[in-house]
């Protein structure tokens, strides 16, 4: 079974009121997880790899895993994501490589930092537009930076070090600061570039330092989903920044000699909220992250005695498919497979 572009899977859930969680990969464990949890519940898959990921685990070596997974599981629609492509030449590279689907991320510079200008994001956006649609590759763009509202970088939190060489510890609470999605520019944007699916801003920033407390309206801007789905009801949104950083595992690292700073994240009901204003694709990468650490640090402190790779990756990968098959579940996906594969498309 060959992988499937995004835009069939996002069509099937926008016409059957589900969302669709985007799970980052790095290695073979992870790509095993998300697959056993999509098979237990029947849900169609999302797979997508940053920039990151794809020097880390060499085109060569991802590409069949991908194909390992297409051929292993031919009852699911699997899509290959590029996460957060940088430039045109990262999303050709990724389409020469088998991926089924990108996203031009022209919100920012090709530095992936510097927020760009309206006119930059639509050049760039529609250029890959035309060639991968060409194709048959979806293509993911975003409108507004993601980041944290209302703060400044010195009011970011910090952890109170008491190892003064902890350099990355003290430095990974600070948020990004957010430019949120202006609608008008949304709709302008769509219309300009036909892009499948469109990432929005609204107050959620990537990895686990998102919230200083429980996020209510005012930092977590739901309300302005329903406002861009209102003016654009037909197009695909995207929600980043999307994991709920349990406290659960935050408790489980820390308990085994790790340190995370109390955190929060994006509740999963409000993920819900927004699949009912047209949200269909979620990403998650760093609830992954955490519930396989706190997994392979469990293993560590309970049993110092192991040595054997297999004794920790294991019990990772199953930490992380019970994640995945949560998300799966309350997000609706669950169940969609063999609906898609009945109504023959694909
Ligand atoms: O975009 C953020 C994802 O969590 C990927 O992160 O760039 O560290 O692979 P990464
Ligand atoms: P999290 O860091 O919240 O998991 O977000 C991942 C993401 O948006 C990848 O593009
Ligand atoms: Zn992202």
């Amino acid at each position: 079974m060959p992988l499937v572009p995004m835009r069939l899977v996002l069509d099937h859930a926008a016409a059957n009121n589900y969302g669709v969680a985007a799970l980052n990969v790095n290695n073979m464990e992870q790509i095993q997880a998300i697959m056993e949890a999509a098979r237990e519940t029947d849900s169609p898959v999302i797979i997508q790899a940053s920039r990151g990921a794809r020097s880390y685990a060499q085109e060569n070596y991802l590409r069949h895993l991908m194909l390992a997974a297409a051929e292993l599981y031919p009852e699911l629609p699997v899509v290959m994501h590029q996460d957060h492509g940088n430039s045109p030449s990262t999303c050709y590279s990724a389409i020469r490589n088998g991926f089924t689907s990108v996203m031009m991320d022209g919100s920012l510079l090709e530095d992936a930092k510097t927020p760009a200008p309206y006119e930059y994001n639509v050049k760039v956006s529609r250029e890959v537009v035309q060639v991968a649609h060409a194709l048959n590759v979806s293509v993911e763009g975003e409108v507004g930076c993601l980041g944290t509202v209302g703060q400044t970088k010195s009011d970011a939190p910090k952890v109170a070090s008491t190892e003064p060489h902890d350099a990355d510890l003290e430095q990974e609470p600070e948020p990004e600061m957010a430019h949120l999605t202006d609608p008008d520019e949304a709709e302008r944007f769509v219309a300009e570039t036909k892009v499948d699916a469109l990432a929005v801003a609204i107050g959620t920033s990537h990895g686990a330092y998102k919230f200083t407390a429980q996020p209510t309206g005012e930092v977590l801007k739901m309300s302005l989903i329903e406002e861009i789905h209102r003016r654009l009801p037909n197009t695909h949104l995207v929600m980043h920044g999307s994991s709920s950083v349990p406290q659960e595992l935050q408790d489980i690292i820390n308990k085994n000699g790790g340190k995370i700073h109390q955190t929060w994240g994006v509740p999963v009901e409000e993920i819900q909220r927004g699949i009912k204003h047209g949200v269909r694709k979620i990403n998650v990468d760093t609830d992954n992250r955490l519930a396989m650490t706190a997994a392979i640090r469990e293993v560590f402190m309970k049993s110092p005695e192991k040595f054997d790779p297999r004794d920790y990756l294991k019990p990772a990968r199953e930490a992380m498919k019970k994640i995945c098959i949560a998300r799966m579940v309350s997000f609706g996906q669950a169940g969609n497979a063999s609906k898609m594969r009945a109504a023959k498309l694909f």
